[in-house]
């Protein structure tokens, strides 16, 4: 557990006996194991101008740890909570908490359904649309291969692709897989889909994937590689990169693109070791969910105008991808 306790004077401290406890922000991360969330948290943490503590607890993937955690927060006088859900099919014990106390509940990351968000008038989601996702990484694999058409490696006018995706069930997963594909379906390029593996996020389930792909069908079956997040297309890389792939020469390069802009996919775009990625906002999306829970604590209302943000079906705010492409 961290704890940011900022600007607190020691006279604020030496009375907390007395005084009702601090109000703060309590926020809960589904993992800590997962690159992009580490990253999210951190920001989080930075954000507060020092009027209450932001509390940060990773669930470990465990479900009953979270509600504990969260269980425990409530009791020790959480004022908002900020809830990136292990499992978004099932917070609704997580609502009936927040509903319990009247605490604003703001879920990232991790899409609820939107019945869900519906039920109660104090819940809200930060994510986004993960379709624009799917449907850049098709375009920049598009263009990659129409201006280096030896992409096509074996000559048969057809580029064939491994899919890596994310958690099985995930809006993320399910819309940027479905984007991809039908963007990939409607391309100039013709594609092929040789293999579509779950390696969960994760560097090390996706090199493993990678990995057995090719020692089962050999490296020329392999023209592209498109991964559902960057850590994922980072594994796939570092396998590549064993056989002597992706490490400069250009008759061995199989274009790898990823989602998310994480410092380490970054610095292999720009080395030319893959060739895009898609920037997944943490800093404006921690931004916007840090915003809707302070204004929320400090008691004021939520809407388009008091926040400046637009609500997808008045609670969901959207930040935009970017699409990061190597040239
Ligand atoms: C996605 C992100 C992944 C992973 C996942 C967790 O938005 O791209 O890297 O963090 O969320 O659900």
């Amino acid at each position: 557990m961290y704890r940011k306790l900022a600007g607190v004077c020691a006279l604020t401290l030496c009375c907390t006996a007395l005084a009702a406890p601090e109000p703060f922000l309590e926020v809960s991360l589904y993992s800590q194991n997962d690159p992009f969330i580490r990253a999210y948290g951190e920001t989080l943490q930075q954000l507060t101008d020092g009027s209450f503590e932001v509390t940060v607890n990773y669930a470990q993937e465990d479900l009953v740890k979270e509600y504990q955690q969260l269980q425990l927060a409530v009791k020790n006088g959480a004022g908002a909570l900020i809830v990136n859900p292990v499992d978004p099919a099932s917070t609704h014990q997580i609502i009936e908490l927040a509903d319990s106390k009247d605490l604003p509940l703001i879920f990232i990351n991790r899409e609820p359904a939107a019945n869900v968000l519906n039920s109660y008038n104090k819940a809200w989601y930060v994510g986004t649309d993960s379709t624009q996702a799917g449907s850049f990484q098709a375009d920049m694999l598009t263009r990659y291969v129409l201006d280096h058409p030896t992409a096509d490696r074996n000559g048969d006018g057809v580029i064939s692709y491994m899919l890596l995706q994310g958690e099985k069930g995930l809006a993320d997963t399910i819309y940027r897989t479905m984007s991809l594909n039908h963007s990939l379906d409607n391309s100039p390029v013709m594609f092929k889909q040789e293999a579509s593996v779950y390696a969960n996020w994760q560097f090390d389930q996706a090199l493993q994937a990678v990995e057995s792909f090719i020692r089962q069908n050999g490296i020329d079956k392999l023209e592209a590689i498109v991964a559902n997040n960057d850590d994922m297309a980072l594994g796939a890389l570092q396998f590549l990169k064993s056989q002597g792939y992706n490490s400069g020469d250009p008759q061995k390069f199989i274009p790898i693109v990823g989602i998310d802009a994480t410092s380490q996919a970054l610095k292999a775009v720009e080395d030319g070791e893959m060739i895009g990625t898609v920037k997944n906002d943490y800093t404006a999306q921690a931004r916007a969910a840090f915003r809707l829970a302070y204004m929320a604590m400090h008691g004021k209302e939520i809407s388009q105008s008091s926040t400046g943000y637009y609500f997808s079906g008045g609670r969901s705010i959207y930040v935009p991808y970017v699409k990061i492409y190597f040239e």
